[in-house]
């Protein structure tokens, strides 16, 4: 390319020299498509339709301008404007960079002092600390709301600050006290295995509440732990053991009287980076295991030694919720359970929901990053 000539036209797009260094290539529909103005400035959505143009879009003329590359195309007569700092952002192709992607930081049993802890009045008015809040979920995976008030609402007001309640097969909250006729073994008294909530979902909620409204009662003691550390031991401990729980689909299920729920989900979660993102486990509603019987020769001994590996004092937290707190968590990385408690001995009751992780992340965004638009 003659280095004296700053844009050359190509077949299928144009070369441009747009920083310091080597020319960069656009392709000419992407240029098109993007043309600033395909975008509404009220509603910032794209306007303009590229599948009804009559060909494929083709400069009539180009030039740069004041730092920016103007190109009039043909047939349309339309003429596009593009900042080449702008340009230079999407020249190698590389991901947009995400203000949520941020690196995890696994914990252990020891973690319970250093539990990043949020009073719901200075969420509920203060965006930064909000902020802050989020940071702790996506980075932690958990988080414990203080001053919370003994009220349905005081929890729907929390998750209102990342998004909306989350329904499940079961309704858009969940009430965990002794039930007359339990469907579920949070319902009693015994103790519950270390779990995540409703694997059977084919996509399982991913932050979860629990509200912490009396207890008063002798054991029941809460579990947690987080799923990525003890996933990432394995991973460099037993790599076969990981591999075949990283990438096999196992069957869950949920099932009673007016429902059949089943899902198949993999034991170990890995994020686009191929990091570990979580875990989805949980005994009481793994379903039985259709793989071929030579396969199970390998995977149960997998399976059971990371179980195992859950219920290790290096892993495992433990603490008592206190009325007037909340433990907000990543359903899809943090593991619980509890102990048994004597009912007799006084009152437990936590209310519970979920809401989106997704959505958690787009208010984490909209918080701490400028987006496109602003
Ligand atoms: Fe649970």
């Amino acid at each position: 390319m003659d280095t004296s000539v700053p844009v050359r036209l190509d077949h299928r797009g144009l070369h441009l020299r747009v920083t310091g260094g080597a020319a960069s290539y656009f392709n000419y529909y992407w240029l098109r498509d993007n043309c600033p103005t395909s975008f509404d400035s009220q509603t910032r959505e794209r306007v303009f339709d590229i599948f009804h143009l009559d060909g494929a879009p083709v400069p009539e003329r180009v030039a740069v301008v004041d730092d920016a590359l103007e190109v009039v195309w043909k047939g349309e007569g339309h003429k596009s404007l593009y900042p080449l700092e702008w340009l230079a952002q999407y020249d190698s192709g590389k991901r947009r960079p995400d203000p949520a992607d941020l690196p995890r930081r696994a914990w252990y049993s020891d973690h319970y002092p250093a539990i990043a802890r949020f009073a719901q009045p200075d969420l509920l008015a203060n965006k930064s600390a909000v902020a802050k809040w989020l940071e702790a979920i996506i980075v932690e995976g958990v988080a414990i709301v203080t001053d919370m008030p003994d009220s349905n609402e005081g929890l729907t007001e929390l998750v209102r600050l990342m998004g909306h309640v989350r329904p499940t097969f079961f309704g858009e909250y969940f009430d965990v006290r002794m039930h007359i006729k339990p469907t579920n073994l949070a319902y009693t008294a015994k103790a519950l295995e270390l779990h995540t909530d409703t694997p059977a979902e084919e996509m399982a909620p991913g932050v979860q509440f629990l509200h912490c409204r009396a207890n008063t009662v002798e054991g029941g003691r809460n579990l947690f732990l987080d799923g990525v550390a003890v996933a990432n031991d394995l991973k460099r401990e037993f790599p076969e053991d990981f591999k075949l729980l990283s990438e096999t689909e196992i069957p869950y299920f949920c099932e009673h009287d007016t429902y059949d729920v089943r899902s198949r989900q993999r034991v170990i979660e890995l994020d686009k980076h191929g990091e570990v993102s979580g875990v989805t486990i949980s005994q009481h509603m793994a379903d039985i295991f259709d793989l071929p019987q030579t396969f199970l020769d390998q995977y149960y001994p997998a399976f059971c030694r990371f179980a195992r590996m859950l219920q290790s004092d290096k892993y495992l937290m433990r603490f008592t919720l206190k009325a007037t707190e909340c433990i907000v968590f990543d359903n899809h990385r943090i593991v619980h359970g509890r102990s048994a408690y004597s009912a007799t001995s006084g009152e437990r009751y936590l209310r519970g929901c979920y809401a989106d992780r997704g959505e958690m992340r787009s208010t984490y965004r909209a918080l701490t990053s400028e987006g496109r638009f602003k």
